[in-house]
């Protein structure tokens, strides 16, 4: 602002509102506050035609890169150009129309036609007696919130790509895996049919459900959103239910009380064999002689994972304990692989319990 411009000002403004502080004297602190701070600001005069700027401080001048007398007399829009956005425009106009103020950001291009994001605050001044003098508007040069944004937002989508890429990669491999285990299952299966041996025969039969239990891990892991979560609910729910209904018996109840309990799934194979050689061990040894009963398994999920499998069973014989099986070397690695807490209580017929805890 030159001082011819700031004492017309002030002339004005002093006329429309008269004096502004006896306490400042003949010094207008306003002007001289509106001369220096790097805020740009223009005024605008709506009562003369196509509401000109009559105003425009320093800040602004260096903002926009214009000259005084290239922007006094002209209306803002010249600040505009084709990448402005239309609807941000009709806003403004909207609230000029109105004499309403509005705070909005809008591209706006330089006089050496480099753009930059203006967050445009534009207030009507009116008088005392309400008529419309002036529209103030302070602007700010916010370009780098913008860059920050966009930068922000393409690292995010490049994040969200590679993560697809990663997924579909992981998503591949559980296929590949589920058919080679498949493929094992099938082998075993051949396999045992040409053991004369009954027990030896029980064995590899065994193992099949250990290779059929890796294989419910991997669908299981395969149908979720993210291939690294394994709900282990959702497995306990197949894996009764694939295990039960292969022993074709109607006389075994199940009794599911499942809370979503997610672990990553660097542990879902440790766990899904563990719980399958529970399930299993009630299958072999609980419900003998046609003993009828009932399976029940709980899952809940607070600052550690507490799994309970429990049966109404014959119990564990006392020396079962002591001797030393495949089946119980296995459940041993697999709680020790995951740091995971095992106890086993068993009362003769009055059944088994199995508390599995994990820590989250
Ligand atoms: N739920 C249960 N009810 C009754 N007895 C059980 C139960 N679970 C285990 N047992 C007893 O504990 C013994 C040891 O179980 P474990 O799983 O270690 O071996 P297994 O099932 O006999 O053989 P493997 O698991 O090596 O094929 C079993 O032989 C059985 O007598
Ligand atoms: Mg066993």
């Amino acid at each position: 602002m030159d001082n011819a411009d700031a004492s017309r000002l002030a002339e004005r403004t002093r006329a429309e509102f008269g004096e502004i502080d006896p306490l400042f004297g003949e010094i207008d602190p306003f002007s001289a506050i509106i001369r220096t701070t790097q805020l740009p600001m223009v005024v605008t005069d709506p009562r003369r035609h196509d509401n000109p700027i009559v105003f425009a401080n320093p800040a602004f001048l260096r903002m926009t890169g214009y000259e005084r007398f290239e922007v006094t007399g002209r209306n803002c829009r010249f600040l505009q150009g084709p990448g402005t956005c239309p609807k941000s425009i009709a806003r403004v106009r909207e609230a000029v129309r109105a004499e309403r103020s509005i705070e909005i950001d809008l591209l706006n291009y330089r006089k050496d036609g480099s753009t930059f994001y203006n967050a445009l605050h534009l207030n009507p001044v009116h008088a005392k007696s309400g008529t419309l003098q002036f529209y103030f508007a302070a602007q700010l040069d916010v370009t780098e919130r913008y860059r920050l944004i966009r930068e922000r937002e393409a690292a995010n989508e490049a994040l969200q790509e590679a993560l697809a890429v990663k997924t579909t990669l992981i998503h591949e491999i559980d296929h590949r895996v589920k058919n080679n285990l498949q493929m094992i299952a099938a082998m075993i299966v051949l396999q045992s049919q040409r053991i004369p041996d009954p027990s030896t025969r029980a064995s590899m039969l065994d193992t099949l459900q250990r290779v059929e239990a890796l294989g419910t891990v991997h669908r299981r892991l395969h149908q979720s959103e993210s291939a690294s979560r394994f709900d282990i609910a959702d497995f306990v729910r197949d894996l009764v239910a694939d295990l039960v209904g292969a022993t074709g018996r109607s006389d075994i109840r199940v009794e599911l009380d499942l809370a979503s309990a997610v672990i990553h799934a660097d542990k879902s194979v440790a766990v899904a064999l563990l719980l399958n050689e529970i399930v299993t061990n009630i299958l072999k040894h609980a419900f003998t002689e046609g003993r009828p009963g009932t399976i029940a398994v709980q899952v809940a999920a607070g600052s550690e994972i507490r799994i309970v499998v429990e049966d109404d069973g014959i119990g564990m014989p006392e020396a079962a304990e002591a001797r030393s099986t495949f089946g119980q070397s296995l459940m041993g690695t697999l709680a020790r692989q995951l740091g995971a807490r095992l106890t086993v209580a068993s009362a003769p017929r009055k059944g088994t319990r199995v508390e599995l805890i994990l820590s989250g």
